[in-house]
């Protein structure tokens, strides 16, 4: 009931300017977020390597509204991306790559929007391949994923390591699998975190059994799938299909985000999987924050005691 207000409260320029203004917020909000700076996500990155896990680094923003911030954004990664292969000697090059949001990096701002996600994101793509890691483009909300898509296809042309993100809540997504379930195709198939209408998107249980048909079809074909869900039911799904279709552990992989059942993010781990830790950095937290919100309520008492303290 109270998923459409936490997401609608999600696009709110209003709460996110007092949200993220406040002190008093950032200790809750640190329970899904690496910090702030990109020391923070070398940090982390490291801790997690050391306890086998896997990374996926997001330096926070979306619905970027000018040229200078996409650029900052670009840079931020370009920038972490070095910090990465400066510590390669501890492995983490090889342990963590990125992943972007094209809002972040301009896609909607007016005019030629699209290329400037476009150019940002191969700089992106040309500081990872230096490297020697990868980058997933994240998926937005539905209006945007024939212009992701479009450009991930792109991207792919240079990178064909580029990953793309499909949402099992959309009707069309278990036709995109089949499109894109070709060899060396990376997708992180989620259920989705965006507010979408009845006419795009299924809701309830009807998502559960699209993820299960296009995890089929994802394991069914020649790419890399990466099983991005905390949902029990989703992970024991792919289990019994890697093991039908006898996929090798190194063929798919298992995603979750920071600070979200990471006790079960280890036992993955424990037991041979490669489990990969989704891992936002940085001040532009308010969206994201508030789609983990609107997945699990429950969070929600700690935020707005948060957000009144005085203390
Ligand atoms: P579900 O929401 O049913 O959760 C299953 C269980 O996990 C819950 O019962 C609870 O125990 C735990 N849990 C889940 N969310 C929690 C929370 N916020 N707080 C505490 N516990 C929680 N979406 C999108 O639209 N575009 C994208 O690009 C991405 N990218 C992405 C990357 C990765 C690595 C992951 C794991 C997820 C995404 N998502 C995403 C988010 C995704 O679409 C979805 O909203 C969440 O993963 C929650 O769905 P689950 O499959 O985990 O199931």
């Amino acid at each position: 009931m109270l998923r459409q207000p936490l997401l609608a409260a999600a696009r709110s320029p209003r709460l996110r300017s007092v949200a993220e203004k406040s002190r008093f917020t950032r200790p809750v909000v640190n329970r899904f977020v690496a910090g702030s700076t990109e020391d923070d996500a070398l940090r982390v990155t490291a801790d997690l390597a050391a306890a086998g896990l896997l990374t996926t680094l997001d330096f926070l923003g979306e619905d970027t509204t000018s040229v200078e911030q996409a650029e900052h954004t670009v840079r931020a990664y370009e920038s972490v991306l070095a910090g990465l292969a400066d510590v390669t000697g501890t492995g983490l090059a090889d342990r963590a790559e990125v992943s972007v949001k094209l809002s972040a990096i301009g896609q909607a701002l007016p005019g030629d929007g699209e290329r400037i996600a476009l150019d940002g994101a191969r700089r992106i793509c040309q500081a990872a391949e230096k490297v020697g890691t990868t980058v997933t483009i994240d998926m937005e909300d539905h209006t945007t994923t024939d212009s992701t898509l479009g450009i991930v296809a792109e991207l792919r042309q240079d990178f064909p390591w580029v990953g793309a993100v499909l949402q099992a809540y959309l009707h069309r997504t278990e036709a995109d699998c089949r499109e894109l379930a070709g060899p060396g195709s990376r997708i992180r198939l989620c259920k989705g975190a965006y507010a979408e209408p009845e006419s795009v998107a299924f809701s309830g249980d009807a998502v559960e059994d699209s993820y299960r048909r296009c995890l089929a079809v994802l394991f069914g074909g020649q790419g890399y799938p990466m099983v991005a869900s905390h949902d029990p039911a989703m992970i024991a799904a792919a289990r019994s299909l890697a093991v039908q279709q006898q996929r090798s552990p190194d063929s798919y992989e298992f995603q979750m985000l920071y600070g979200i059942r990471p006790d079960e993010q280890r036992a993955l781990a424990a037991a041979g999987h490669r489990m990969r830790v989704y891992v936002p950095y940085g001040d532009e937290w308010y969206g994201y924050f508030m789609r983990r919100l609107a997945e699990r309520p429950a969070n929600l008492a700690f935020f707005l005691r948060s957000l009144t303290s005085k203390k």
